[in-house]
């Protein structure tokens, strides 16, 4: 059924059932790679609360989470080239072995500017897990991005932790833009 926000009408495209398969695929690999360290899960806020909590559960290994928050749609369809930082990572992550955690990869203007932050910190390695990530959108080339849920169509999409205008990120599974 299709779904409503605001102005916009969104319409079904990406089953919970499926993001938890891939969630599970993408656990494993992790769960693998990381099996001798104690990783730091990074999540980018406010758009990957669900995805990560339902990654970490697919990960059984000590390891450790942590947030930072920045914002660049500021409410709208369109990335905007400036990024905001609201919050800071407060973990010290100097030598430590970083998963970061996005919901999307859009421009990738957003995860070129984290990865390069991250990295000033030093960490001994740091990998990129997007659920989501537009291929024909992206404007850069980041070797990180090495754990993607879906490649998804260059449209706007909702739900799971994603917003329009700070609404539909409650929904249980993904919507796009009805155009
Ligand atoms: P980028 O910097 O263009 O890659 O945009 C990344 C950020 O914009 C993501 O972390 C999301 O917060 C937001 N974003 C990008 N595409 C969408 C979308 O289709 N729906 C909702 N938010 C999006
Ligand atoms: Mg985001």
């Amino acid at each position: 059924m299709n779904v409503q926000i605001h102005d916009l009408e969104f319409e079904p495209m990406l089953p919970f059932a499926e993001i938890e398969k891939r969630t599970v695929e993408i656990g494993a690999a992790l769960t693998q790679r990381y099996r001798d360290k104690t990783p730091v899960f990074v999540g980018v806020l406010n758009g990957c609360f669900m995805f990560m909590a339902d990654l970490v559960k697919q990960v059984p290994i000590p390891c450790q989470i942590a947030f930072m928050k920045l914002s660049s749609y500021h409410g709208g369809l369109e990335s905007t080239r400036s990024i905001t930082e609201d919050y800071n990572l407060k973990v010290d992550i100097e030598g430590r072995d970083i998963i970061l955690v996005e919901d999307i990869v859009d421009t990738g203007n957003t995860l070129r500017y984290l990865v390069d932050k991250l990295k000033l910190l030093k960490p001994a390695s740091i990998s990129v897990c997007a659920l989501l990530y537009k291929p024909d959108a992206m404007e850069h080339d980041i070797p990180e991005m090495e754990y993607i849920g879906f490649e998804i169509a260059n449209k706007f999409v909702v739900g799971y932790g994603l917003d329009y205008k700070e609404q539909g990120r409650n929904f249980k599974d993904i919507y796009q833009l009805v155009k």
